[in-house]
């Protein structure tokens, strides 16, 4: 079949499994002539490894410097009579390939994170055949929905902003327009529901479970990803549902990090830089704010993605060669620096100032945010021929 991008509002219906291919080789190529991960860890778990950070992380811990043998767990789909299956089951195939190629286990589990049949599959493959133990635990799951671990029931998290409403413009990437919308106010209960799904909770269930099955390494670390952005976004991101979540996922990080220090081991946040993922695109009244942060890192030469922040959260931040981690005054490992530079900020601003319905491509960044968002599908790479079959019935008997 002939496979073209289908985009139904922020969800990209198709992804070309061979642009994915290039995804993954894109960002392996950038690690490899990177600034290396000296004392890098060895035995990485990596949860949500099939997109974004999570996979920018375990490219990295692969290929830029420390050659880390992994296992990624993620929720995917793989090729069906329906539907060509979604990208990360390609991007965790073709990650497995090449690290394989490199003389490095590379073991994925497609499913979900949060049952407990998954912990105590993952638990026992560690065990009998991955050396008995991890020495990092990268937590980079983004979602929804997730079950309450007591019931059983489905906890469904908000984006919303808390207080007074706000009106703002979303990109509508389906249509190539901004979207005018109204970001609500979350009552009580979104708000503690968004804090139990992309809070620490489950991070910390994690973190549990693996201790409890004496699977973490002496010296063990574990780490996930949050943001906070700046006054422009605070009302947004910060101050919303969201940030609420992210609070919570800060204070695990400490009690998780008492924890492992009795192994000589670590709990970090790091704070990344806004970016398109498959989950970023769905914040309302987000967006404006990347395509005039795009265009301005851009114009500076700072502009980063999701892997060259990880090569550079992983060298030059966790795995340090005096093993200290830099943290500022909330212990929070900050890789939001570069965007949170008051030039960058203030330029942002003017931007924004400006920007709206009838401007925004020029004023802002929207051919690379679009790009972007078309890349993480395997779309938009000029070295793919988009016209060209692909036999999905190929990977029908394959397994990432
Ligand atoms: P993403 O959607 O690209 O990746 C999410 C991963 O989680 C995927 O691998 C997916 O398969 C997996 N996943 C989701 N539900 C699962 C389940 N039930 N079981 C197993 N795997 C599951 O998202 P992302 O943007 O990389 O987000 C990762 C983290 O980074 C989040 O905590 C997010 O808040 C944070 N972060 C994102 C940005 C940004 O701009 N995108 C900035 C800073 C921090
Ligand atoms: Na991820």
């Amino acid at each position: 079949m002939i496979i073209k991008p289908v985009i139904k509002g922020q969800v990209a219906k198709t992804c070309h499994p061979i642009g994915c291919k290039k995804a993954v080789e894109e960002q392996i190529d950038y690690v490899r002539q990177a600034d290396p991960i000296k004392n890098g860890p060895k035995k990485v778990l990596v949860l949500g490894a099939s997109s974004g950070f999570g996979l920018a992380s375990r490219i990295s811990l692969a290929f830029g410097g420390a050659k880390a043998d992994t296992i990624g767990v993620a929720f995917e789909r793989g090729p069906s009579e329906a539907s060509v299956g979604s990208a990360g089951w390609y991007n965790a195939l073709y990650f497995r390939e090449a690290a394989e190629q490199e003389g490095l286990i590379a073991k994925n589990f497609i499913g979900d994170a949060f049952s407990a049949e998954m912990r105590q599959q993952i638990i026992d493959y560690i065990k009998t055949e991955f050396g008995g133990t991890v020495d990092l635990v990268v937590y980079s799951l983004a979602t929804g929905v997730r079950p309450d671990p007591e019931t059983g029931q489905k906890i469904r998290s908000s984006l919303k902003t808390v207080g007074e409403p706000l009106t703002g413009y979303t990109v509508n990437l389906e249509k190539d327009c901004f979207d005018e919308g109204v970001l609500e106010a979350a009552d009580p209960q979104e708000i503690e529901d968004t804090v139990r799904v992309m809070g620490g909770e489950d991070w910390a269930e994690w973190i549990k479970v693996l201790s409890d099955a004496g699977v973490l390494a002496e010296g063990c670390q574990t780490v996930a990803y949050s943001y906070i952005g700046s006054q422009i976004t605070r009302r947004i991101y910060h101050e919303g549902t969201l940030g609420h979540a992210k609070e919570h996922l800060h204070k695990t990080a400490d009690v998780l990090d008492e924890q492992l220090r009795k192994i000589g081991g670590q709990a970090h946040v790091a704070v990344c830089k806004a970016l398109v993922t498959k989950a970023s695109v769905f914040i309302p009244a987000f967006s404006p704010y990347i395509l005039a942060l795009f265009k301005v890192m851009k114009e500076l030469g700072l502009h980063e993605g999701c892997i060259e922040q990880m090569q550079r959260l992983f060298a030059q931040r966790l795995y340090t060669e005096t093993g200290e981690v830099p943290v500022d005054d909330q212990r929070l490992v900050r890789v939001d620096d570069w965007e949170l530079r008051p030039d960058v900020q203030e330029k942002v601003q003017v931007i924004l100032n400006e920007m709206g319905p009838d401007n925004f491509p020029e004023l802002g960044d929207y051919e690379g945010y679009k790009n972007d968002f078309l890349k993480l599908n395997g779309f938009g790479f000029t070295d793919v021929n988009y016209d060209e079959e692909v036999s999905i019935e190929n990977f029908a008997s394959r397994q990432p």
